[in-house]
């Protein structure tokens, strides 16, 4: 460490330049006018693993977008990291509310913006940089090392599942590393160890045949934007609890341990209320904020569309109104069962005077990780070393479906080692990573990676 330090501190400028380079590719896994970009952004990711000293780096198919793989496997005896991240964005609509252009990362204080800055292609940059001090400066790494990178996570990370049962063998390693999530607080760092599930839903209500005058019959039939609306307004009562029948049946309860951790974090629902501009939290009786972000499940409607919403005025009854409605999971519930619960139950409240159709657009399974592992504990050590302060354990509310996938398929346990920031506008406008955490990040999976075999059993001790 003592030749990798002052390696990356020297090399900070070209970090952030490299990094701008990497983020000015619109690599939007969801919108097909991208593909194009998706596969730049994937040969880009190839170029800087070959840059940083990994090898048989390739570009591999899969049914969707193509993943990024590269290795390096010569510590014998010692632990192999399997490090994943996802090199696809989310859509940057709406693009006026960003202060500078999505896809041309700038500094402003202290944060470098752009889309992917922290979700996640700053961090998986992180790593990159992290290996390549190593490399050149010691011309070997003290663990061995797999990267696998994807363009697919944002959109539910469909054909992974796949993949990583067709590829033990080239996958097989000894744990999981994943940087895509936050830190507790700027200054705060933190293990994360549980993740929710989702299951993502997309409905569609149909009413008359066609678009109708709303003045000729305005009056004689239901209007799908209000069924619709009525509909979703029903899937929460009055105690913020979610009304899908069975809903909460397989929901494991939170122990009183964890109650009692969770409320000994700093944490304000007032100043929280306030950084929202809400004026007032809402969400399930009998639970705080983080209780209810984290450890409880939800429902959320994510877009809702139906009838003219171009310039001006349009008198119609439409024809049709859709939403898509998501659905944040917890251990014991699984995303397909829970999609059932809620196409029957939506099926069942729906009126007469509609059709309608629900479609499951994607999903995936809550993750819990131990926290007693060499791997955790190796993060640990790093993340004091890396930014001065013993690390907290919390859990988030984001999903990364391939983590449960890890543990079924390849056994494997994962470390959510995260250098975002919960303020980070990650999905929104102005998604933005910390410069501290940037350069505090690099210096962490340094550490990270030269921790580890000291930590692992059978592992050796390292100067
Ligand atoms: N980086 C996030 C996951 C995340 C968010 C972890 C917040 C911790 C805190 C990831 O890229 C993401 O957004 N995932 C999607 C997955 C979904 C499309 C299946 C999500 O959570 O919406
Ligand atoms: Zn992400």
């Amino acid at each position: 460490m003592e030749k990798v330090l002052p390696y990356i501190e020297a090399n900070k400028e070209r970090y952030l330049k490299e990094l701008k380079e990497f983020l000015a590719i619109p690599s939007i896994s969801s919108q097909k006018d991208h593909d194009g970009d998706m596969m730049k952004c994937a040969q880009w990711a190839a170029d800087q693993m070959r840059t940083i000293g990994m090898e048989s780096v390739q570009i591999l198919p899969t049914g969707g977008h193509p993943l990024v793989y590269g290795n390096w496997l010569h510590s014998p005896g010692d632990p192999t990291v399997l490090f994943y991240g996802h090199y696809d964005v989310q859509p940057v609509d709406p693009l006026n509310l960003w202060t500078s252009p999505p896809f041309e990362a700038t500094i402003r204080g202290e944060n470098l913006y752009a889309r992917g800055s922290a979700d996640d292609k700053g961090q998986v940059f992180i790593h990159f940089k992290a290996i390549e001090a190593y490399m050149k400066q010691v011309g070997s790494l003290p663990v061995n090392i797999k990267l696998l990178i994807e363009g697919e996570e944002e959109v539910g990370s469909v054909n992974l599942d796949r993949f990583v049962k067709e590829h033990k063998e080239m996958l097989k390693a000894d744990l999981v590393v994943i940087s895509d999530s936050g830190m507790y607080a700027k200054g705060v760092p933190s293990i994360c160890y549980s993740l929710r599930g989702l299951s993502y839903m997309e409905v569609e209500v149909t009413g008359p045949n066609r678009d109708l005058h709303s003045g000729s019959f305005g009056g004689s039939v239901h209007n799908p934007v209000q069924a619709l609306c009525e509909l979703i307004a029903s899937l929460h009562d009055k105690n913020g609890k979610v009304t899908v029948n069975g809903f909460y049946d397989a929901v494991r309860p939170l122990t009183k341990a964890e109650r009692v951790s969770f409320k000994k974090l700093p944490f304000s629902d007032k100043k929280y209320a306030k950084e929202l501009g809400v004026k007032q939290l809402y969400g399930e009786k009998g639970f705080t904020t983080l209780e209810r972000v984290w450890a409880r499940p939800t429902l959320e409607c994510n877009g809702i569309w139906g009838g003219y919403t171009g310039e001006g005025a349009k008198t119609v009854l439409p024809a049709k109104a859709f939403a898509k409605i998501s659905m944040r999971l917890v251990p014991d519930q699984t995303s397909a069962e829970v999609a059932k619960l809620f196409e029957k139950h939506f099926r069942k409240i729906a009126p007469k005077t509609v059709d309608v159709k629900v479609r499951m657009l994607h999903g995936g399974e809550a993750a819990i990780t131990p926290i007693d592992s060499p791997g955790v504990k190796a993060a640990v050590a790093a993340l004091e070393k890396g930014f001065g302060k013993k690390p907290l354990y919390q859990r988030e509310g984001g999903s990364i479906p391939i983590v449960v996938q890890f543990k079924n398929i390849l056994g494997l346990d994962t470390v959510l080692l995260g250098f975002g920031l919960p303020d980070e506008n990650a999905h929104s406008p102005d998604e933005f990573i910390n410069l501290d955490n940037f350069f505090g990040g690099i210096r962490t999976s340094a550490y990270f990676y030269n921790e580890l075999p000291s930590f692992w059993k059978g592992g050796h001790k390292r100067k």
